[in-house]
């Protein structure tokens, strides 16, 4: 155990915090260990791929840093493979491995930031998928209890953005390992978000292979996104606000060259990127926090900014929104 870690190098914003105690685990073993040594009084916080949260102050509580790694084949047939990913394992390498054995179903999801074990907590998602489309099941252990728990699909409850594990089991389970079934060719694409076709045309490509999704994906992300080693970031901030039938039409009245997405009947969803870009705050900075330059659902930390100064800009950006629009747009990060 040490004690009085900076977690600079363990959150993609690089916020600089400290935690009380904090120390790596490698195995369920060592998180069972870690779990029983900790004293009854002093919080757990667990740590993975740290992408999607931000730290607003010094973490009073016992840190446990996910070391998980590994990756085996669960089943195979002629036309599908359940893989397992340990629940430390890079998202995007995991991607790439998947691609190099000719496995399909994750390459519209290349280059998100974060680890493999996380990506079920928000259902992360992008262009026109959502790991819940391959998604098979995930093995968890229950803090209170320290028992081991497999998930269905159908038990993680995923929504936009959502799952379980945000709501109703929130800081009950440390997610161990994740399955995924992935087709063997030939493989379904999917390219009916418009803007992998464009790519796709631009690179001269006319029937893609996934992993020239892959690679279409990798290059529209480059060119709009920030990469966390540079600056940091987060992903999207803010969740696509979802709005009624009602608003939507009084904001459609309004703002006839709005982009949306019909997500039901009565649902709208409303890019908050357009929102905030046309609210004036693209490219926002105050001090070392700011608005990306080139995607406006991305806050940044351009140095030394304070979790709480990018707190302030997200509250800035929301303010700002709402007066414009009289939408609340929702943060997607956790924040701390
Ligand atoms: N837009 C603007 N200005 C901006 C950003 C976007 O006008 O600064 C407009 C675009 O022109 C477009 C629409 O908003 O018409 C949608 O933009 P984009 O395709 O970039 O997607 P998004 O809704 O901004 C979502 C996800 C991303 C994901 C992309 C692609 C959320 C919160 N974000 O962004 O996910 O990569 O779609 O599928 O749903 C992430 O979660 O970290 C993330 C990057």
């Amino acid at each position: 155990m040490q004690y009085n870690v900076s977690l600079k190098p363990y959150n993609t914003f690089g916020i600089e915090v400290f935690a009380k105690a904090f120390e790596k685990v490698y195995s369920e073993e060592d998180i069972i260990n870690f779990i029983r040594k900790k004293p009854s009084d002093e919080a757990l916080f667990v740590l993975n791929g740290g992408s999607n949260m931000l730290l607003t102050k010094d973490v009073n509580a016992w840190v446990m840093k996910l070391e998980l790694k590994g990756l085996a084949i669960i089943s195979e047939t002629s036309s599908e493979v359940i893989i397992e990913a340990k629940s430390s394992e890079n998202w995007h390498e995991f991607v790439l491995y998947c691609l190099a054995n000719n496995w399909g179903g994750l390459e519209n999801l290349s280059l998100i930031p974060g680890n493999v074990g996380s990506s079920p907590i928000q259902n992360i998602g992008a262009y026109g998928v959502e790991i819940k489309d391959t998604f098979v099941s995930l093995e968890a252990i229950h803090i209170p209890t320290l028992e081991t728990h497999t998930f269905t699909n159908e038990e993680c409850k995923f929504g936009y953005r959502e799952s379980v594990f945000k709501n109703e089991f929130k800081n009950q389970y440390i997610i161990t390992a994740v399955r995924f079934r992935l087709s063997k060719a030939p493989h379904k694409i999917h390219t009916t978000y418009g803007v992998i076709n464009q790519e796709l045309q631009k690179m001269g490509i006319s029937s893609p292979t996934i992993t020239d999704v892959s690679n279409a994906v990798i290059r529209i992300r480059q060119s709009k996104l920030p990469d966390p080693k540079e600056i940091g970031n987060s992903g999207s901030f803010f969740k696509n606000p979802v709005i009624d039938k009602k608003t939507f039409q009084e904001f459609q009245k309004q703002n006839p060259d709005a982009p949306f997405y019909e997500v039901s009947a009565n649902e709208f969803k409303i890019p908050a990127g357009w929102l905030i870009e046309k609210s004036g705050l693209k490219g926002y900075r105050n001090g070392d926090a700011g608005v990306h330059t080139k995607q406006a659902l991305v806050l940044v930390n351009y140095g030394n900014a304070s979790g709480k100064e990018i707190l302030e800009v997200a509250k800035h950006v929301q303010d700002t929104v709402f007066q414009n629009f009289k939408i609340h747009i929702q943060p997607e990060v956790n924040i701390i």
